[in-house]
């Protein structure tokens, strides 16, 4: 059997650049290691991107319902299924996951909804471990600023506040049941992925 994780943070957080050199050292060790990401590229995954981007709209709750239904068809579809990819003994490292709805949604839809919503996909398939990489907002903003031409519909400054708050306090409520780590985000990279390594090392 091989791994499941999964990163989670704000939108700018350095989750890319983190997930990147994770594989990296995974392989080192010697095993297959495939990297994904939700939104994922399956066809509920192009609708949500289009919503994200405005060329397509949606309310808050048929969004909370369409992020849950691309999460079991990304765990699920037989072309590129994650549970497939475990089940081949492949490490998977999935860039946003359960959490990502519960912090970003539950802005502005019910929690226990969408703990709802989500239930089946956390039943198929929990993370050995969700890694949390913390940073503050107004240096995501800096961030996405330099690298980006667009924002899309999350990415205000409040908007953005709000989620991290929203993670912060719905990890504590999870920490009991889920393997959670958080991870300052605000140092130099090589530090941020030398303390993921070192804390993931105890779920494996
Ligand atoms: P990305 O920027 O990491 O590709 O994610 C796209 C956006 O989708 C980001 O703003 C977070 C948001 N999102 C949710 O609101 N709920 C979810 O369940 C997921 C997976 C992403």
């Amino acid at each position: 059997m091989g791994h499941f994780i999964t990163f989670e943070g704000i939108d700018g957080s350095g989750k890319s650049t983190q997930i990147a050199l994770l594989k990296r050292r995974i392989e080192q060790c010697g095993h297959r290691c495939s990297l994904t990401a939700e939104p994922s590229t399956g066809p509920i995954g192009v609708m949500i991107r289009q919503c994200l981007s405005g060329r397509m709209k949606a309310d808050e709750k048929t969004m909370a319902a369409l992020f849950a239904s691309d999460r079991l068809d990304h765990l699920l579809n037989e072309t590129d299924g994650i549970l497939s990819k475990i089940n081949q003994g492949i490490y998977v490292i999935c860039d946003r996951y359960i959490l990502s709805s519960y912090a970003y949604q539950s802005v502005r839809v019910s929690l226990e909804w969408i703990r709802q919503l989500n239930s089946a996909a956390l039943d198929t398939l929990r993370p050995d471990c969700h890694i949390f990489i913390d940073i503050e907002p107004e240096t995501a903003i800096e961030r996405m600023a330099k690298e980006r031409f667009h924002t899309e519909l999350f990415e205000t400054k409040e908007r953005l506040t709000e989620v991290r708050n929203r993670y912060l306090e719905l990890i504590g409520q999870l920490k009991k049941k889920e393997n959670i780590i958080i991870i300052n985000g605000n140092q130099a990279i090589e530090q941020i992925s030398d303390d993921i390594w070192q804390n993931i090392s105890k779920f494996f």
